[in-house]
């Protein structure tokens, strides 16, 4: 159960904004709708920013109300749309970013994204003094400095949800899936994934494992009396590789079939989790402000939403938990 610190609260706000960064995620909604209610409660005006930073540079920045964000829990994707800005790596760019900021009187300013999103957030602050927290959203869950990322718990429920449906077809017609699902450099989807699906094999690329294990493997099911196999294969930094994979099986002999999950795993609707861990995120981050503390992310770990300074998450590395490796290397034998 996730445990919510008492949220301070020490000096009044005039006013805050709020943009998502980066790939979508799904709870990115809830998050939006706790930062403009919870602002709003504390008599805090909140402007919403349309399309991340690409948006903010063009002055896309509206006012919002509490019902601005009604019915909007339960959707998947941003209101506030997304974007990845090139040009925000420019220090020139970001300064100007802040003075469009202040130029409307706005004293904070909430990014909702991944590590890219924070690091031109640390970099705006450092260099203008503009305050700026980060919420953690990405299906990725790669972030430093957090156990859990906003759009994760979603993705890898909407994977298992395929893999069962493939099971379906694979074992009706004996064969062999590579399904490969999303994460980037990152093997948290594939693993979790794999091991609630069940899967025989998880291929992360944080652990190689060479062709020929992969196939004993397959042997030592089809030994067992199994008929088809589901392979978890996480994309790594270039996706596509299910098909490599599968040709490889193929030249030794298996005839394999590949589902890239893709896309789906970034829609839909948000879990009962990842609304929770947004909304209490999403107060969290403007509790935090109000009480002057900024240049930091909101994370949550041993299951505590907590504040984290952005210096301890940029750039950070996440290691998979190597006994969750073993254990689904155990279960799949
Ligand atoms: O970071 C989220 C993510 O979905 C990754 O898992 C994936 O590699 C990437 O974004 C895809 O990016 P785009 O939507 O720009 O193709």
């Amino acid at each position: 159960m996730l445990q919510i610190p008492h949220l301070p609260e020490t000096r009044k706000l005039k006013a805050l904004a709020v943009l998502t960064s980066g790939g979508d995620a799904p709870g990115m909604n809830a998050a939006i709708r706790a930062v403009v209610r919870y602002a709003i409660a504390k008599d805090c005006a909140v402007y919403g920013v349309t399309k991340g930073y690409s948006g903010l540079l063009e002055g896309q920045i509206q006012p919002m109300e509490a019902s601005s964000v009604a019915n909007i829990i339960q959707r998947g994707g941003t209101i506030l749309k997304t974007d990845r800005c090139e040009a925000f790596f420019r220090k020139a760019v970001r300064r100007e970013a802040a003075h469009i900021l202040q130029r409307k009187g706005i004293e904070g300013l909430v990014v909702i994204g991944g590590d890219g999103s924070f690091t031109g957030a640390h970099l705006m602050e450092n260099e203008t003094g503009f305050p700026t927290i980060g919420i953690p959203g990405t299906i990725d869950n790669d972030i430093a400095g957090t156990e859990d990322t906003i759009g994760f718990d979603t993705a890898v429920n909407t994977a298992v949800d395929a893999i069962d449906r493939i099971r379906d077809t694979a074992s009706s017609h004996d064969r062999i899936f590579v399904v490969e699902v999303m994460g980037r450099s990152s093997g948290y989807i594939a693993l979790q994934t794999g091991i609630g699906g069940g899967a025989e094999t998880v291929l992360v690329p944080e652990r190689k494992i060479p062709v020929s294990k992969i196939c004993d493997t397959i042997e030592r099911g089809i030994r067992r009396g199994k008929t088809s196999s589901i392979i978890v294969l996480a994309e790594g930094r270039t996706p596509g590789n299910a098909q490599v994979l599968a040709q490889k099986l193929e030249d030794r002999g298996y005839a394999t079939k590949v589902c890239i999950l893709g896309h789906t795993q970034r829609g839909g609707t948000p879990t009962a989790h990842d609304r929770m861990l947004a909304s209490a995120m999403g107060a969290s981050a403007v509790a935090h402000l109000m009480a002057g503390h900024s240049n930091s992310m909101i994370g949550c770990r041993d299951n505590r939403i907590q504040l984290v300074p952005f210096k301890d998450v940029i750039g950070g590395k996440k290691t998979l938990s190597t006994a969750l490796l073993d254990l689904g290397a155990v279960l799949a034998t």
